[in-house]
């Protein structure tokens, strides 16, 4: 057993691996032996401006001065321009459902999808990961779904699309059903802790022409992939979608605050007009939170920002020739900041934490998603101290 007295999450306690830390800045952690950890995956894909971002502190602080509880139904500034920006980012027209957490933007956006379609079933891919909470769970596909009984009678399990680019065997799916039981798909548009798998054009086509034939409405789970971790603002801009939801999280406040959205489309927002929008939370549109997320909009918009990102980009994007060297490499896949490498043998992520740096390790492959606040060197020596990790480590 482990001594502390709070749960480690997601394994058993005596097998659990912990970080003791006493501090953080900007691209890494302080251990309790005062060693520096770099933090290549942004902590849980959270953490893209490091540690001690002083605008986002800042503007929490500011926030915190003023107000910092309000009523879920209190109409403020911060409120209204905090809201304004996040939907020029995205750049569709619609209305943002707030929330405290990635599974509650899935858990708000399956209300509402099932809500207005009168149809209970989801589609969903067994490659996929949408939350801890029930709901999310239920349209979860990897190893965290097994272990609880949720509404799995509600989703429908559809092809990878790897193995139906065209969508093909996925329309027979839905004929076989039916699809005046299918309310719509749940889909990360970008595959993120599970293996950065970037589904082809093709696919997202088909997807489109589905949802038009068979009237199927489409929840985006954007928690990883959005707020510029694949280059673009969010995932979905890289096709050319159609969606009705799109569910975010994590960077929305670089993690310093947890918070969560929802946006909807005009159409989703024309029907909540009159019919009862049966969704709320205590901490719904926190101020600090809206505080932080307009300060990750405003650095995500900075000139200064934006050149930075395209230097990191550039020393990330050289580093895979590199890896690729390495007898261990299975497959390497990237978009952006965001990179999932495929070994022959698996390395633990002590391994990894003795070297210095932090990644994602699940089963057979390593995701790196640093945060957009290194130096190019900081990334390039990190990135080298992967490859030398997963070099030493091949034993074949
Ligand atoms: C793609 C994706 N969706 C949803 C979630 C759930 O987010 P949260 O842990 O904030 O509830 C996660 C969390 O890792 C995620 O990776």
């Amino acid at each position: 057993m482990s001594d502390h007295p709070f749960y480690i999450t997601w394994t058993a306690q005596k097998k659990a691996y912990t970080l003791p830390i006493i501090g953080a800045k900007k691209g890494y952690f302080l251990t309790d032996e005062n060693r520096k950890i770099y933090d290549l995956c942004s902590t849980s894909y959270q953490a893209a401006f490091g540690h001690s971002d002083k605008t986002i502190k800042g503007a929490i602080k500011k926030q915190l001065d003023q107000f910092s509880i309000a009523s879920p139904k209190s109409v403020f500034d911060l409120k209204t321009t905090a809201t304004n920006k996040l939907l020029e980012l995205i750049s569709l027209k619609g209305k943002i459902f707030y929330t405290v957490s990635g599974a509650e933007s899935i858990e708000n956006a399956l209300k509402m999808c099932r809500q207005i379609t009168g149809r209970k079933i989801i589609l969903s891919r067994n490659n996929s990961y949408h939350g801890a909470t029930l709901g999310a769970l239920s349209v979860t596909g990897d190893w965290r779904n097994k272990d609880h009984l949720t509404v799995d009678q509600w989703t429908k399990r559809i092809p990878e699309p790897s193995n139906d680019p065209h969508a093909l065997d996925l329309e027979k799916l839905i004929l076989k059903i039916g699809p005046e039981k299918i309310a719509g798909f749940c889909l990360e548009t970008i595959t993120g802790g599970n293996g950065v798998i970037i589904p082809p054009t093709s696919w997202w086509k088909a997807i489109k022409r589905l949802q038009t034939k068979y009237n199927l409405m489409l929840i985006l789970d954007e928690v990883i992939c959005g707020f510029g971790r694949t280059e673009k603002h969010f995932g979905f801009q890289h096709f050319n979608l159609k969606p009705d939801f799109i569910c975010m999280a994590k960077i929305i406040t670089g993690g310093y605050i947890p918070f969560g959205a929802v946006w909807t489309s005009n159409s989703v927002a024309k029907y909540y007009k009159s019919n009862t929008l049966s969704c709320g939370l205590t901490n719904y549109a926190h101020p600090l939170a809206l505080a932080a997320m307009e300060a990750v909009i405003d650095i995500l918009n900075s000139k200064e920002h934006i050149v930075h990102f395209q230097k990191l980009l550039h020393v990330f994007e050289n580093s895979i020739e590199t890896f690729y060297k390495l007898e261990n490499i299975k497959e390497i896949r990237q978009i952006g900041l965001l990179m999932a490498i495929d070994l022959k043998e698996n390395i633990s992520i002590e391994k990894f934490i003795e070297a210095g740096v932090l990644v994602a390790s699940v089963k057979n492959h390593i995701v790196l998603a640093p945060p957009y606040c290194l130096s190019e060197s900081e990334l390039r020596r990190n990135l080298k101290i992967v490859c030398h990790v997963i070099k030493e480590n091949y034993h074949e």
